[in-house]
């Protein structure tokens, strides 16, 4: 990607946090109480600001990846209980907005405790959960799932119309999005979390759900060893 092309999406960062800014004050009463029926109207715009960003994030991402040396996560470990939680907590917003529901299942896993990191775990859980609701035709249900299987993972699953044949055969590399996705996308967000999540060591895989319509990807991570982190539950 020309070094231009990537400045000019760096600075775009500035003038969309000035317009969140002034959204948020609008919002908060700053500028004193906003009609009741602009609430919708600002939510909108809250979701439209925050997918400019997620836009310019995910091009400046891949160009990190394109010229720094890979980042290793080291000896971290990462809760995915907290992680699921936490993923599905900030994506309610959204979820209201298309009318949709984001839940966490955590059947019998009482604490998911994976090498990994945090930040990378949650970028991808956000990625999928996004995919899922916007891809997810009009059920938009999405079921975010803490499992143990050969080791813990994360498997986030929807009840939308799954995906073509062709899109399953390169859907984690870049710049390929299923034909006729009319959303605003990149065609960057599955790529980006497979190399996140093969920077931990683990991987990111796409299954077609059982007698079900819609997708199920797994985020699967390697075990951690040694000492425990506390289950969220009990924190
Ligand atoms: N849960 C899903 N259901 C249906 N299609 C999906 C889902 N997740 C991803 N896709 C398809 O895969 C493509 C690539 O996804 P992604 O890499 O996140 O890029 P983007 O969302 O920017 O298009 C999407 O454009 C969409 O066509
Ligand atoms: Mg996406």
């Amino acid at each position: 990607m020309p070094d231009d092309v990537v400045e000019v999406v760096h600075d775009l960062r500035a003038p969309l946090s000035v317009a969140s800014g002034y959204l948020s004050m609008l919002m908060d009463g700053t500028f004193g109480p906003a009609p009741g029926q602009w609430c919708a109207p600002l939510e909108v715009l809250g979701t439209k600001l925050e997918e400019a960003r997620l836009l310019i994030d995910e091009i400046l991402v891949l160009r990190r990846m394109d010229c720094a040396p890979v980042a290793r996560s080291g000896n971290d470990q990462v809760n995915l209980t907290e992680a699921a939680r936490t993923a599905a907590a900030r994506a309610q917003p959204r979820a209201r907005l298309l009318q949709g529901s984001v839940v966490v299942d955590t059947g019998r896993v009482h604490s998911a405790i994976a090498k990994g990191d945090q930040r990378r775990t949650l970028r991808i859980l956000d990625n999928l959960i996004n995919n899922a609701l916007v891809y997810s035709g009009t059920t938009r249900r999405v079921v975010v799932r803490v499992e143990q299987e050969d080791g813990p993972q994360v498997a986030v699953e929807d009840s939308g119309s799954g995906i073509s044949e062709e899109c399953r055969a390169q859907l984690f590399e870049p710049f390929v999005r299923d034909e006729g996705s009319a959303e605003v996308g990149s065609g960057l967000g599955l790529f980006i979390s497979r190399t996140l999540a093969r920077q931990m060591g683990g991987d990111l895989t796409f299954h077609r759900r059982r007698g079900h319509s819609g997708s199920r990807f797994v985020l699967h991570l390697p075990s951690a060893q040694g000492p425990r982190l506390p289950d969220a539950r009990s924190a």
